[in-house]
């Protein structure tokens, strides 16, 4: 099925295009609930997806999480686009280190033979902090770096799992569910119709900075995921999702 990074799924790759309104679709067999090999999979494919589309002194930016970091371990220099640049989209968000969008950022960097930003803050951030913070020099040449990129990859997480790994407050929590969210994607947590529903108050991209990049990746497989993708992409803020079958099934049922 999925050999060499060629996907034999065309079918099921133009139903769900289709149905979620996105310019791509990509699907790696299986489910990646159940197996590391099939997150490592969903990575593999997107380290292809992106070796047709970079160029040459690009910007990427890209987010945290365990999907992303697989996407980093994958990571190869592509020939003909040299000297990219590969920053954070957000700060922090409270996740672990190996699973921070710094951490991705800088291994990204290294093996594609390009360079790196990193954004040094602590999140969440109070008001006061977050507006005298955007206007600290290399704060602010970064977060211009930011928001020129052209390609943006990102996971896609189930919002309550995600609060809670990320050691969310108690009283974020408790908002979340009478809210309903559903779903979470940089740092925004999203409810089934797509509308946000809570933000974490942090640095770099915000999500109507995300009209201006040419592809906008989405990378989240696992069955158990599939209702914060459809929640996620109601936004229709990502033009490209690399998924597996399994979820992608479930895409179609919803
Ligand atoms: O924003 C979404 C999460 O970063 C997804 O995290 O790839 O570890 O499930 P994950």
């Amino acid at each position: 099925n999925f050999i060499n990074g060629i996907s034999s799924f065309h079918v099921l790759e133009s139903q769900i295009k289709e149905r979620l309104h996105l310019e791509h679709v990509i699907i790696v067999p299986g489910n990646s609930d159940n197996q590391l090999s099939i997150k490592e999979d969903l990575g593999i494919a997107c380290v292809q997806f992106l070796k047709g589309i970079l160029t040459a002194n690009q910007t990427v930016a890209i987010t945290g999480g365990t999907t992303m970091a697989l996407v980093a371990k994958h990571m190869k220099r592509v020939e003909h686009a040299e000297n990219c640049t590969f920053v954070p989209a957000r700060g922090g968000l409270g996740e672990q280190v190996e699973n921070q969008a710094n951490t991705i950022c800088a291994e990204m960097a290294k093996k594609a033979n390009g360079n790196y930003r990193m954004l040094y803050v602590p999140d969440p951030l109070s008001e006061e902090t977050y507006y005298s913070i955007i206007e600290e020099p290399a704060i602010k040449d970064t977060l211009e770096t930011i928001r020129k990129a052209d390609i943006v990859l990102h996971g896609i997480g189930d919002a309550i799992t995600m609060a809670k790994r990320r050691k969310a407050p108690e009283r974020v929590i408790e908002k979340l569910k009478k809210e309903h969210a559903v779903s979470e994607a940089f740092g925004y947590y999203l409810d089934e119709e797509g509308e946000v529903v809570h933000k974490v108050r942090t640095v770099g991209m915000q999500l109507e900075d995300l009209t201006h990049p040419k592809y906008v990746i989405a990378i989240a497989g696992g069955k158990s995921k599939a209702k914060a993708i459809r929640s996620y992409l109601r936004q229709g803020m990502s033009n490209v999702l690399i998924t597996d079958e399994e979820t992608a099934e479930e895409l179609l049922k919803g």
